[in-house]
């Protein structure tokens, strides 16, 4: 194993290479770790916002571990610029529909398997795709690998809307959410949790909230509202978020913590945070006054994340460090995917 040199955090991240160097940058802990992942390692879903930084953070850490771990990315590459990115890093993908049950037959075997498919945005004009995406997908990759250890992403949204005072929900609350994108995530929980009792399956669930990369991400999202001086809606006025870096690190080491029966973890801040808090800080870093609607309800979707933390520590990079990089990168017109999260949506319809 080489010796890593210190992660240190920039001040401000210029240009979008530099973005990706310090999200695919692994930290120590990783690089130990990847040295125990017996590959080979699919990542399935790799062509969306997570997947090619999360997919070469994992190829780095295995390289610093000097470990010759096989790692695949398996989409279907809509956006061909993810697969060219990761193919331009040396990275082994594969292009693949996983509905197709005979594609994914002969997809190779895998003894560790990081599942990022899902879908969410269009789920009000076609809820069948989105039924479709996130149930028969996982129940084809359960079946397929029955012995390999999976980490499947999950959603925050699985839970309902519950009180900010009661310092946001735990794995235990009840699935009971709104709508039909969080009512199918509930189910691709279920299917996964059906396979591995019915198998013997080895998965951990991790119930994300809000990663931001600058190029999307709640805090983008205020960031900009306040740049082009729209309101922001405080009717949703908690919400927790992570750091993509520092979330792609904890997936990748979570197939440690994947087990039968299935194990649930929030994945995501330590704390809750105000976005009547957040967009005043954003608004005094981007030298803009900020306009606020509504005032804040007494419930928002928020997690307590204390399990996971138990498990793997706290996320790395402070609040106040992404809302440095996030305003310079806003005024310097850094791009934007075009992907907002939505972050004030109270009636479960995306
Ligand atoms: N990013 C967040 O802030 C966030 C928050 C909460 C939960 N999550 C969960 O974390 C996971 C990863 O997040 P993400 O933001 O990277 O999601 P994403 O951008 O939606 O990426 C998921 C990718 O899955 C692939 N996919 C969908 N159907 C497929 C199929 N039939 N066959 C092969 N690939 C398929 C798609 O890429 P192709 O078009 O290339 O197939 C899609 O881009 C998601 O499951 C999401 O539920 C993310």
């Amino acid at each position: 194993m080489q010796d890593s040199p210190p992660f240190r955090l920039p001040n401000a991240i210029e240009t979008e290479e530099a973005l990706d160097e310090l999200l695919t940058r692994p930290r120590a802990a990783l690089v130990q770790f990847i040295a125990s992942v017996r590959g080979p390692l699919l990542i399935l879903g790799a062509g969306g916002k997570m997947g090619p930084s999360l997919t070469l953070l994992a190829r780095r850490a295995a390289e610093a571990a000097q470990h010759p771990l096989e790692i695949i990315a398996v989409s279907r590459f809509s956006d061909p610029n993810a697969r060219r990115w990761l193919e331009a890093r040396g990275v082994q993908t594969l292009s693949c529909d996983l509905f197709d049950a005979e594609a994914v037959r002969k997809l190779p075997d895998a003894a560790e398997i990081l599942y990022l498919v899902g879908q969410k945005f269009g789920t009000t004009q076609s809820p069948a795709g989105t039924w479709a995406a996130n149930l028969l997908v996982p129940a084809r990759i359960a079946e397929r690998y029955p012995a390999a250890r999976i980490v499947a992403l999950s959603t925050g949204n699985v839970y309902p809307l519950a009180p900010v005072a009661h310092g946001g929900s735990v794995e235990s609350d009840p699935l009971t959410p709104l709508g039909e994108y969080a009512n199918a995530t509930v189910g691709r929980e279920r299917i996964f949790e059906f396979f591995s009792q019915r198998n013997g399956t080895r998965i951990v669930l991790l119930r994300l909230f809000y990663a931001t990369d600058l190029r999307y991400g709640v805090l983008r999202d205020i960031a900009e509202l306040i740049w082009a001086r729209k309101p922001i809606d405080l009717a949703n006025g908690h919400f927790n978020c992570i750091w993509q870096g520092d979330a792609n690190d904890m997936v990748i080491r979570s197939l440690a913590l994947a087990t039968t029966p299935v194990a649930a973890f929030n994945l995501t801040s330590a704390e809750v945070f105000s976005v009547r808090t957040v967009a005043t800080r954003l608004s005094q870093l981007l030298g803009k006054a900020v306009n606020f609607t509504g005032t804040e309800s007494e419930t928002a979707l928020t997690a307590n994340t204390a399990q996971l933390r138990a498990q793997l520590g706290d996320p790395a990079t402070p609040l106040d460090t992404m809302l440095h990089w996030t305003a310079d990168w806003v005024k310097r017109g850094g791009r934007n995917l075009g992907k907002p999260t939505h972050f004030e949506v109270r009636d479960g319809r995306y």
